[in-house]
Order: C-alpha cells, then sequence, then structure tokens
C-alpha cells in the first residue's frame, strides 16, 4: 500500500494533469518544485512559460528556509526547447529580446543562491537542454534525452546553449553536438560529462534526495560554493583561487562555520541556521 509521502506525489501528478497553469509550483519541506506544464506542447518554452517560471524564481528567493530548487517537467518531455510556432515570425530584433529572455532566466537559475537541481526525464532539447545545464546538479533518468537541434530549425542555440554546452562537456563534444544537432541519452550524457548522474528509479525521486542531502548542510556554505564555482569557472586559476580564499574566509564570520565544527568535534549532528 501507498504511504503517506506516495500518495502526496500522487495527488501532486494528478494535479498536475488536471492544472491549467503552465508552470505548477510545489513546497515539500525546504524543497521547492518547479514543473512545467505543457504536456501536449512536450513543455516547449514560450513567453508565458518564462515569465512564471521567473515568478516561481520570485516564491523560491522570498523564502528564508528554502534550501533547493527542483526543476522539472511534466509528462514525457523535461522541455523540447523554445516554442518553434512562437518563434516562427520573429523579426531579429524581436528574436533577439526573446533570446535575452531565456538567457537572462537561465542566468538567474545559475545564480540563484539554493542548489538546484534538474530533473530529466525526457526531452531535454534546445531550451530545455539549455535550462537543464543552468541547474547546478542534472540528473537523468533512463529515458532521458539530450540535445541542441537548433541547427534543424536554420538556428543556433539562443538560451545560452553554445556557452554553457562548452562549458560542461568542452569545445570538441560542443561543437559535434551544436553542429549535428544529434540527440543524445542518458549515457552518453554522462560519459560526455553533460549529467551529473544517471538514475535508474524515478528521477523527481531522486531529486529529492538530492534536496534533501544537500538541505542539511550549511546553507551559507552552498551560496558561496555556488559562487566560488559559477563565479571563477571561466577566471585564470590565479584568480579563482583569489576568489576561493576570500569566499572561504567570509564563511568564518558565519555561526554556520561555527555550528558545523563544533558539531563535528562533539560528536553530534550540526543544526545549521543559515546564519
Ligand atoms: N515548440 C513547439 N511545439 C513543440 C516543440 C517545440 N520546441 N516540440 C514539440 N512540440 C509539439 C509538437 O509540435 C507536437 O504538437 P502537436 O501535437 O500539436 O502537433 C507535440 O509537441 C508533440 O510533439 P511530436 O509529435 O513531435 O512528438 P514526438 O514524440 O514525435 O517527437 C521530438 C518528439 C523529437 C522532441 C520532436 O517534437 C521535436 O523534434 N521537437 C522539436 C525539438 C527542437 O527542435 N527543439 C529546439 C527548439 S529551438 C530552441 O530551443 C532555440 C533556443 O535555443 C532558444
Amino acid at each position: 500500500m501507498a504511504g503517506q509521502e506516495e500518495w502526496a506525489w500522487i495527488l501532486y501528478l494528478w494535479g498536475c494533469l488536471m492544472s491549467d497553469a503552465v508552470v505548477l509550483h510545489e513546497k515539500l519541506g525546504s524543497t521547492h518544485l518547479l514543473t512545467i506544464n505543457r504536456p501536449k506542447a512536450l513543455n516547449a518554452l514560450n513567453a508565458e512559460v518564462i515569465a512564471a517560471l521567473d515568478a516561481g524564481l520570485d516564491l523560491v528567493e522570498a523564502d528564508p528556509d528554502a534550501r533547493a530548487l527542483i526543476l522539472t517537467g511534466a509528462g514525457k518531455a523535461f522541455v523540447a526547447g523554445a516554442d518553434i510556432a512562437q518563434m516562427r515570425d520573429l523579426t531579429p530584433d524581436q528574436a533577439e529580446a526573446f533570446a535575452a529572455q531565456g538567457q537572462r532566466l537561465a542566468d538567474r537559475m545559475a545564480a540563484m543562491s539554493v542548489a538546484t537541481i534538474a530533473a530529466v526525464g525526457g526531452f531535454a532539447l534546445g531550451g530545455g537542454c539549455e535550462l537543464a545545464m543552468a541547474c547546478d546538479i542534472l540528473l537523468g533518468g533512463e529515458a532521458a534525452k539530450f540535445g541542441q537541434p537548433e541547427v534543424n530549425l536554420g538556428v543556433i542555440p539562443g538560451f545560452g546553449g553554445t556557452q554553457r554546452l562548452v562549458r560542461r562537456v568542452g569545445l570538441s563534444v560542443a561543437l559535434d553536438l551544436c553542429l549535428t544537432g544529434r540527440i543524445i541519452d542518458a549515457d552518453e550524457a554522462l560519459r560526455i560529462g553533460l549529467l551529473s548522474r544517471k538514475v535508474s528509479g524515478d528521477v523527481l525521486e531522486a531529486a529529492r534526495g538530492v534536496a534533501d542531502e544537500i538541505a542539511v548542510k550549511g546553507p551559507v556554505a552552498i551560496r558561496l560554493c555556488k559562487r566560488a564555482l559559477h563565479e571563477n569557472a571561466d577566471s585564470p586559476l590565479a584568480s579563482g583561487l583569489a576568489a576561493e580564499r576570500k569566499l572561504f574566509a567570509a564563511c568564518f564570520e558565519t555561526s554556520d562555520q561555527k555550528e558545523g565544527m563544533a558539531a563535528f568535534l562533539e560528536r553530534r549532528k550540526a543544526n545549521f541556521t543559515g546564519r
């Protein structure tokens, strides 16, 4: 028989099927879950979805107890890309504004103070792959598929794909994926370093597990660790190390550092407050 938690999930998934909202928001303990909910269009990103995701991020940022954010898609896709029907008649100026909107959303995801986890159960193509890559941890299920197939449409990635892919997987693999537009499975995505982990069971459950794991760490450390990595991934080693030293030092101004080290030495669990 299903336990209380399983029932909550069944009800949540039922709610996804029944709701008209293009992005669903749910809070599960200290974890926020945003589900892109346009399953009939494979969760393609149009202006409405992007605005709703932005609003979802506002909720997470306003919550002092938030510790993680999971981003996922309803139905068989994570996100099959930017909405082609909406893009078809864009002028160059409108296309630039649309790309700026998508890039700003991806930048905002990457800069969130809490850990962000993409739970990819199906297609993560084009803008979907770009959004997943803006998350800190990218989990892919058995059926996950990734790609930057924009060249098939006569365009290039516009929500950061050429830039984030090259940083995740290196120039030769990024050029292969962007120039051929080929779609890869979770095994290949893991092998090339696009995926953080491949998950054999339910990808959302796995994402919740990762979120729970992170939720008990020091929140300030999570925030500063993210900054050290995201803000310095492209820096020369010396300036990256200098930034790391400053952020490391900043940890020693916090109660979390005192509590974390005291708890270790007293052989007890740390009770972090995020201060
Ligand atoms: N935009 C708008 N609608 C989309 C879509 C997209 N990106 N992807 C899928 N859909 C719609 C389809 O048009 C279809 O709608 P209808 O039922 O009304 O015809 C519905 O979703 C289901 O799609 P399919 O019937 O095609 O499903 P499938 O299982 O046969 O194929 C797929 C799945 C391989 C993902 C295929 O849908 C596909 O190739 N989609 C487009 C992928 C793509 O090119 N993405 C990049 C978009 S451009 C971009 O993202 C630019 C950027 O960087 C900002």
